[in-house]
Formats: C-alpha cells, sequence, structure tokens
C-alpha cells in the first residue's frame, strides 16, 4: 500500500525555478519497500512515473499527469573493507561535502555549495571548479524500474563525460539511485587550476589540511556572488551545457571573433566555447518571455523573475539557442531536464 500519497501537489517547492506547475501525485520515498509500493500505484493507475531529487537542474514546462517520486533514502556509511563512503541518494550534496571535511576526507571541496541530491549527482557527473563527480566516484546502487532489482554500476558501466552519464541516455528513467559509492583521499590534494581560485597555494600559511577549507570558503564564495540563490529567485544554474566544436569550426569562428574564449576539449581535434559568452554576445540578458529572464550577472543562468509559468521559461531557452545558432552556427545543449 502506498503512504503519504499527495495529489493534485503544486511542485513550486519541490524543484528550484518555482514554477508553479502541478503534478497529480506525488510521494516521497525512504526505502525499496515504498519505491515498489509506488511503482505498484503508478502501473495500477497507468501514469507515467518520474523521478525527482531536490529539482535544481529541472524544468517542469506543464503540468505533469503522473506520479513524482521523490528520492528521500538517507544515510552515510563508511566501508572500511573497501575504503569507500556510501551516500543514500536523498542526501544533500553540499551536506556530504561538508561532512566529508568534517571527517577529514578531501577532494570534494571544490564541488562545495552545488544544490541538489546526492543521486542526482552522477546522473551529469556535476561538477566545477576544476573537478567532476567521476573524479571520486567508485560504483552506485539502483533500482532497475522496468526488470524490478537492485543493480550495481561500476564507473565504466556509468560512461561519465562532461555533464553526462548512461543516466541522461539510453538509461533515462529507466534506473532510480539509490546509493552512490565515493573514494576519496585521506589528506588534501588540492585542484587549484581554475582561475577563481588562483592565489590560493601561496595563501594556506603552508599547512596542508588548510588548504582544503581554504578552497571550499573560496568556491562557497565565488558561486555566491556568481549565481542567483534560487531560494530568492529561481534558477536551474546554467540553463545550457557549454558546447563542444570541432577545432576546424572554431578556427572559422576566431577569424570572425577574434575576442571568443575557448577551452581545452576532452578530444584534442575539439575545443569547448563558453556559452555564457555566446548567449552574452547575442544579447540574451536583455530578453525576456512571460515571467522568465536571464539573470543580469550572468547570461547562462535563466530566471524565474516574476511567476514564471515553466513554458516561458523553456520557450526563452529556444529563443537564445536560434539565435545562437544563426550567428554562430553552434547547437547549444540543455544542461536542465525538460520535464
Ligand atoms: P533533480 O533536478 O531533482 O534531477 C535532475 C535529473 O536527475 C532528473 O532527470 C531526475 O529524474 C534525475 N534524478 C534525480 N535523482 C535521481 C535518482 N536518485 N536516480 C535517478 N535519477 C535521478 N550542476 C553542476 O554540475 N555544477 C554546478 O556548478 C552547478 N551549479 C548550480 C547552481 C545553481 C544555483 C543551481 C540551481 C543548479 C546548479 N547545478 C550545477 C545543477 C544541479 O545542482 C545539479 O544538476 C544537481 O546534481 C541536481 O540535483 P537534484 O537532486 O536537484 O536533481
Ligand atoms: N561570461 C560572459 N557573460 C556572462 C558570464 C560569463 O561572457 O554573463 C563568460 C566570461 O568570459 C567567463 C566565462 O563566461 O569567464 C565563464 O563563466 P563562468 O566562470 O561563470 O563559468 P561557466 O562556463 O559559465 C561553468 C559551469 C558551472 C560551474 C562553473 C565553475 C557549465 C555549463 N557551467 O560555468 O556549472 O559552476 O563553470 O566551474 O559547464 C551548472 O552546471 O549549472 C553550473 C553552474
Amino acid at each position: 500500500m502506498i503512504i503519504n500519497l499527495q495529489t493534485e501537489v503544486d511542485l513550486s517547492p519541490f524543484h528550484t525555478f518555482g514554477t508553479r506547475q502541478v503534478a497529480k501525485y506525488l510521494v516521497k520515498v525512504s526505502n525499496l519497500q515504498e519505491l515498489e509500493s509506488a511503482l505498484d500505484f503508478a502501473a495500477k493507475e497507468e501514469v507515467p512515473i518520474q523521478i525527482l531529487g531536490e529539482g535544481s537542474n529541472t524544468l517542469f514546462k506543464n503540468d505533469f499527469s503522473g506520479l513524482i517520486i521523490v528520492v528521500a533514502f538517507r544515510g552515510i556509511v563508511y566501508d572500511c573493507s573497501q575504503n569507500v563512503l556510501q551516500i543514500s541518494a536523498g542526501e544533500n550534496w553540499h551536506g556530504l561535502v561538508k561532512h566529508t571535511l568534517g571527517r577529514s576526507l578531501y577532494g570534494l571541496e571544490n564541488l562545495a555549495l552545488i544544490p541538489g541530491s546526492v543521486g542526482a549527482a552522477p546522473v551529469q557527473n556535476i561538477g566545477a571548479y576544476g573537478v567532476e563527480l567521476k573524479d571520486f566516484f567508485f560504483s552506485l546502487s539502483a533500482y532497475d524500474l522496468e526488470q524490478r532489482r537492485v543493480v550495481e554500476f561500476d564507473k565504466t558501466d556509468c560512461q561519465f563525460e562532461y555533464r553526462d552519464s548512461v543516466f541522461k541516455r539510453e538509461g533515462l528513467d529507466k534506473f532510480l539511485i539509490t546509493r552512490v559509492s565515493l573514494k576519496l583521499y585521506d589528506e588534501p590534494r588540492p585542484i587549484l587550476g581554475y582561475p577563481d581560485l588562483n592565489g590560493l597555494d601561496s595563501d594556506a600559511d603552508g599547512e596542508s589540511e588548510n588548504i582544503s577549507l581554504k578552497i571550499y570558503e573560496r568556491v562557497c564564495e565565488v558561486r555566491r556572488r556568481k549565481l542567483p540563490n534560487p531560494a530568492i529567485l529561481g534558477n536551474a544554474g546554467s540553463y545550457f551545457k557549454n558546447p563542444v566544436i570541432p577545432l576546424t569550426h572554431f578556427s572559422l569562428l576566431r577569424q570572425k571573433y577574434p575576442e571568443m574564449p575557448a577551452f581545452k576539449a576532452d578530444k584534442p581535434d575539439e575545443v569547448k566555447l563558453s556559452a555564457a559568452w555566446l548567449t552574452d554576445f547575442v544579447g540574451a540578458k536583455q530578453k525576456k518571455t512571460g515571467g522568465a529572464a536571464v539573470y543580469k550577472d550572468h547570461s547562462l543562468v535563466l530566471i524565474n523573475e516574476s511567476n514564471a509559468h515553466g513554458e516561458d521559461v523553456y520557450l526563452l531557452g529556444q529563443e537564445i539557442k536560434a539565435d545562437v545558432r544563426n550567428e554562430f552556427g553552434v547547437l547549444l545543449l540543455e544542461e536542465v531536464q525538460i520535464i
């Protein structure tokens, strides 16, 4: 029997755009038994399901006529036999970062203050300030929603790439991640290459432990300065991914736009462009659709400025995408999951 089922639910508190779309049903699940009851209910009612963590990378374009399953599995355990930290999917990511530093486990400090749940972190291989989840990933447990059984994924199975994994492609909507295992360092190994972290090594008083805390504090400070707080202004961080294009295409673009920034991509014959620069160039910050707008200090962040509908945000994104394609011949891909 399904417990704590909610009906006709205003989703605005469940996702960081805060638009007022409605779900027919919503349930929070804290263990496998509750998950199985929820799946039985959806099957009986013949409605689709949608997995949700903290909704910080999700746009509800319209109302949802199925069952939202909010992942609320809790707990953090250190597995000494494998030397890994096992974290239940419903734990808060930033809470985990603080927990690890408090336990003198290092590596996640560059990923401080990324909103959302631990279970969603592998979905897009979260990343910031020179570090990605995959750098510390060991394995995960997921519930196969078709086969109705728990399966294990190692790092290769997850197919991690920049803001991408198997869970955004073939595995989309097929697995509910219940637990993530990470292998962290027992002493700091600072990653200081990102420009915003410049100068921190000389600033750390030579104390090795201090440097991880300094990175943590700097990352939090930079993020608070650059990005709007979703509790105050609805947003989902970067709406688009930074596009990766062939070097040959970039050489042509550089002739026309000599100031266009570009970064190293994973493959030597490709470059990563700055989606923020491209969207800024086409005047994104001046655009609005209904209640949706672009954040004044960051052209990649679409915001719910005043009572936006999910579709306002979507249409604004589409307009910016078309402008970038017309100007540069570059296709932007949404980072945000659109429901
Ligand atoms: P949700 O939005 O709830 O879900 C996202 C997707 O994952 C959905 O498709 C959902 O179905 C799926 N999903 C969620 N939980 C599970 C699960 N347990 N099992 C299977 N699928 C699941 N991201 C970065 O990578 N780097 C950043 O620097 C960054 N900065 C941000 C800043 C701000 C202000 C905001 C609002 C967002 C930012 N993001 C960033 C995006 C977001 O924080 C991450 O994508 C985060 O991992 C989303 O977690 P969530 O629980 O909110 O996911
Ligand atoms: N820029 C502009 N206009 C703006 C803002 C930025 O032209 O309004 C240009 C500047 O030249 C700046 C460059 O864009 O130097 C890069 O900006 P920023 O340092 O903010 O990084 P980003 O590429 O926009 C990425 C991630 C962020 C992550 C930061 C730090 C993507 C899509 N975004 O942003 O992740 O926090 O780097 O590592 O990869 C997210 O995924 O939601 C997210 C916020």
